[in-house]
């Protein structure tokens, strides 16, 4: 059982999958951690996150265990990745293991939860359900700001809404693997609903895949 799970930054995508994850006992990989992982390499060494050499080279050596530091998911991180995220050469780099991660999750599972931008289109093209989450922008910059003050940052609606477009726009509008949602997936508007409803409909899809696998 593949899950693969695509949309925008902010639209509720982590919060869906962790919680299918842990339902259906599935193992859960959040790939926008790989590309903040790059990304906060490059600024550390004191590069470019637009320059391919340096990008190449930080997604080349990724250390897995780097993935755990809380620093990833502030917004520096963010804006680092969606700039690394670009580069054809660094998404070749962390094509296998996320492929990997899909096809042979780490034992005891024997499913994952994959989500990001370009799961369904490139990463599982042969998921078994595919969602694309969304939401409207004013609303996933209205969630971003209270995550983050939440956390004690003094974070302003109006800038973080003004990053989310630009990150957003650069997501789109790249070459490779753009932010789109697969042919095949069921979108997801989050924007009228809580998280709970949002799992409830993501469940009821996933039944009837499970339906027709065992049928
Ligand atoms: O989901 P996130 O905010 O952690 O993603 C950070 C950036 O990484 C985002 O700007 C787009 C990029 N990304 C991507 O290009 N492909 C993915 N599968 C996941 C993330």
């Amino acid at each position: 059982m593949i899950i693969a799970i695509d949309g925008p930054a902010g639209a509720g995508k982590g919060t869906l999958a962790r919680r299918l994850a842990k339902a259906f006992d599935l193992a859960y990989l959040d790939t926008g951690l790989l590309y903040r992982a790059v990304g906060m390499h490059v600024v550390e060494m004191g590069s470019d996150p637009a320059d391919p050499a340096a990008a190449i080279h930080a997604a080349r050596h990724l250390e897995l265990a780097s993935l755990d530091s809380p620093r990833l998911r502030d917004e520096i991180a963010a804006d680092a990745a969606s700039k690394v995220a670009a580069i054809p050469d660094v998404r070749d780099a962390l094509l296998a293991f996320q492929r990997d991660f899909a096809g042979n999750p780490p034992s005891p599972y024997k499913g994952a939860v994959l989500d990001g931008r370009d799961i369904g289109t490139v990463v599982c093209p042969h998921a078994d359900l595919k969602l694309f989450v969304t939401a409207t922008a004013d609303e996933r910059a209205r969630r971003r700001t209270l995550e983050l003050q939440a956390k004690g940052i003094d974070a302003i609606q109006d800038r973080i809404l003004a990053d989310m477009l630009a990150r957003d726009e650069r997501d789109r509008d790249r070459k490779v693997a753009p932010l789109a949602s697969a042919k095949d997936a069921i979108v997801l508007d989050t924007t009228e609903l809580d998280a709970d409803m949002v799992f409830d409909r993501a469940v009821a899809h996933l039944r009837q895949v499970l339906e027709r696998n065992a049928g």
